[in-house]
């Protein structure tokens, strides 16, 4: 998730039942082409494993590029065909992608024959028509594709819409590898209904996890433990202020009245945060 699924929230994670962690999106031109911004958009660790760093590519020699660099820090290298967002539309990327099942299958062929031994997922949306999405899938398949994530949405759908399960059950069916279905996943029971409707080989879930990050081990809100965790996660590996705040925000937004909220969502710097929380909350650094 672009700004949040850095180092500290992943370890997180992990820690409640997360099989397979990804990074934010990350511009692969960029990645490949500055050590600055290498080291400012990813860290690792050796606990942070096992990891698939995601990126957004136009092209598949910058995309092998990027996958080589990182080939020595993650298990996995992932091409998001999803990010609906207009910036990235006009970029060429992101979901534009869905429309270029020829240059996906290609940029699959560049990253296994540079880096064979690194997994190669796709993220996808579906098309309004499924022959399309069957197309699309096969073309990746062809290409060695190890694994692909459907978003059971059109690029054009909100995600207020309700996520299309038939449709991902469709591209289970007619996928050789391993299906990830995502899309409306707030608690484990939800992971397990996905998974019994559409028989999907795993499920991810994003706003459910910023929401409760311990939403796989069972828990309905984010337990008190989690929030201690993140925030000493966070201060110890350092997060800006923004990251950290807003991670706050999301874990508790369910467990803070309205009035509450107000006064937290205005807090302006990491001291204010933490002095709030063991104010109100009994956080003990
Ligand atoms: C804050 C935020 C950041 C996201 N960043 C990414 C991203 O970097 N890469 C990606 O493939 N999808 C990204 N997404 C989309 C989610 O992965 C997911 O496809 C979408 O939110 C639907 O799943 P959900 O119902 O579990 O949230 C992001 C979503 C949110 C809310």
């Amino acid at each position: 998730m672009v700004r949040y699924s850095k180092l500290p929230f992943r370890e997180l994670v992990r820690g409640y039942n997360v099989d397979l962690v990804y990074t934010p999106m990350i511009l692969a031109d960029v990645f490949a082409a500055s050590d600055y911004a290498r080291h400012s958009d990813f860290s690792t660790n050796v606990v942070d494993d096992p990891l698939v760093i995601q990126f957004a590519a136009k092209n598949g020699k910058d995309l092998a590029d990027a996958a080589e660099l990182a080939f020595p820090y993650v298990g996995g290298v992932d091409l998001n065909c999803g990010c609906p967002q207009k910036w990235a539309i006009q970029e060429k990327i992101g979901s534009h992608l869905m429309t270029q099942p020829d240059l996906v299958r290609d940029m699959i062929r560049h990253v296994k024959a540079r880096t064979p031994s690194l997994d190669m997922s796709i993220k996808i949306r579906i098309h309004p028509d499924l022959r399309e999405t069957h197309e699309f899938v096969k073309r990746a398949e062809m290409a060695g594709v190890d694994y692909i994530t459907v978003h059971g949405r059109t690029r054009k759908q909100k995600s207020a819409e309700t996520v299309n399960l038939d449709a991902i059950r469709f591209v289970k069916e007619v996928a050789m590898v391993p299906v990830v279905a995502n899309g409306d996943v707030f608690s484990a029971s939800d992971a397990e209904e996905i998974q019994r409707v559409t028989g999907v080989d795993g499920v991810m879930a994003a706003r459910g996890l910023l929401q409760n990050p311990a939403l796989f081990a069972g828990y309905e809100h984010t337990p008190w433990d989690a929030v201690e965790k993140y925030v000493r996660y966070a201060l110890g590996y350092g997060t800006n202020q923004f990251i950290f705040h807003h991670h706050l925000m999301y874990m508790l937004e369910t467990q803070m009245s309205k009035a509450e909220q107000k006064t937290f969502n205005i807090l302006t710097s990491t001291p204010a945060i933490l002095d709030h929380l063991e104010r109100n909350w009994g956080f003990n650094a």
